[in-house]
């Protein structure tokens, strides 16, 4: 089954993930849904002193916006922050710094914000190759990618403003996982496979925006899959896949395209919260007749073992 989803995807991805599938797909865009004035709100964004969060944070810092920075590394947090200063013109642009695989310093920064905010976009993500623990011995990516993720939405979820929306930047590598509950540290992996442990978490970030769609339905919840886009990640992660992609990989511009038009256009909002986006439109979660869909059950158990983990790790 792992073969037959590898393959199917894979193909799926040369002909929608890459810059061709990106200019197919946006024959069909509406300009006008990105003429927002973004003033007077404010948009946190992980990981965004590179790549697809750094962008979607020019492109609401142009329309205005308040920009929350949370990134873990101080002198790229700073840098992208002046530059992002001087190509938008905005000096409304903070920096948090917070390693979001740290999840007390994630729980503490999460409960001591106190800044409005109308907008959350979880973005920060990694892939990492070799099994590496965190200090509270969590495996790295799923640290960041979900348990990050979930304590930073679970907390802040509660103080958003009315009309609020959650992006999650998840991944069409999650097509390749159906979600597995019984090892999510990945413990018993062997030998452990940092690409399928990222589409895992990218599975279960999926799952994860499904059900806040369900526990908090005055927020606007969705996940999206940015298509392969040439960024730093992609170069240093999977060094094999960009050198034979690189000519057909996504500008950072499109990358971002569907963060921003989450975050931003009107559309979204009158669409169900909760789906998964690919080029400014819901897709499915699932390859055909890939057998990855999990039980209503599954899922909620998912969100119980990721509440207790939360707790005993904050
Ligand atoms: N590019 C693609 O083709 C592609 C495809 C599917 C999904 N995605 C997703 O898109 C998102 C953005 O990735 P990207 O491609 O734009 O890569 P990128 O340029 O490397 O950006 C990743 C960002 O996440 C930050 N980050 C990683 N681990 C972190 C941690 N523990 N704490 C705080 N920040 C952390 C990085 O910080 P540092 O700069 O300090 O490392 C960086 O700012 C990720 O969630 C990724 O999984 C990308």
């Amino acid at each position: 089954m792992t073969f037959y989803r590898n393959v199917v995807w894979f193909c799926k991805g040369l002909k929608e993930y890459t810059k061709s599938g990106y200019e197919a797909a946006a024959k069909r865009f509406n300009p006008a849904d990105l003429d927002v004035d973004c003033q007077g709100k404010s948009y946190m964004i992980t990981g965004a002193n590179s790549g697809i969060g750094k962008q979607a944070a020019l492109e609401i810092a142009k329309r205005g916006g308040v920009i929350h920075m949370v990134c873990r590394n101080p002198k790229y947090a700073q840098e992208a922050q002046k530059e992002l200063k001087e190509a938008s013109g905005n000096d409304q642009i903070f920096v948090h710094l917070l390693d979001m695989s740290d999840t007390k310093a994630v729980h503490k920064f999460a409960t001591e914000f106190k800044e409005p905010l109308n907008v959350l976009i979880n973005n920060a993500g990694c892939m990492i190759n070799e099994r590496t623990l965190t200090d509270g011995g969590l495996e790295k990516n799923f640290a960041t990618n979900t348990l990050g993720t979930h304590v930073l939405t679970k907390e802040l979820v509660p103080k958003l403003q009315k009309g609020s929306r959650v992006i999650i930047v998840s991944s069409g590598g999650m097509l390749t996982q159906a979600l597995s509950l019984d090892d999510l540290n990945f413990e018993k992996m062997r030998p452990f496979d940092g690409t399928m442990a990222y589409a895992q978490n990218k599975r279960q970030q999926v799952v994860m925006t499904e059900q806040y769609a369900q526990q908090f339905p005055d927020v606007f919840f969705a996940s999206m899959h940015p298509g392969w886009a040439d960024t730093p990640a992609v170069q240093s992660s999977m060094p094999d896949f960009h050198a034979k992609m690189k000519n057909k990989l996504r500008t950072v511009e499109q990358g971002a395209d569907t963060i921003v038009w989450l975050a931003l256009a009107q559309k979204p909002l009158e669409l169900e919260s909760g789906l998964f986006y690919q080029d400014r439109v819901p897709v499915a979660t699932h390859l055909p007749l890939a057998w990855s869909k999990s039980s209503p059950v599954e899922c909620k158990k998912l969100m119980e073992i990721l509440d207790e983990m939360a707790t005993k790790h904050s």
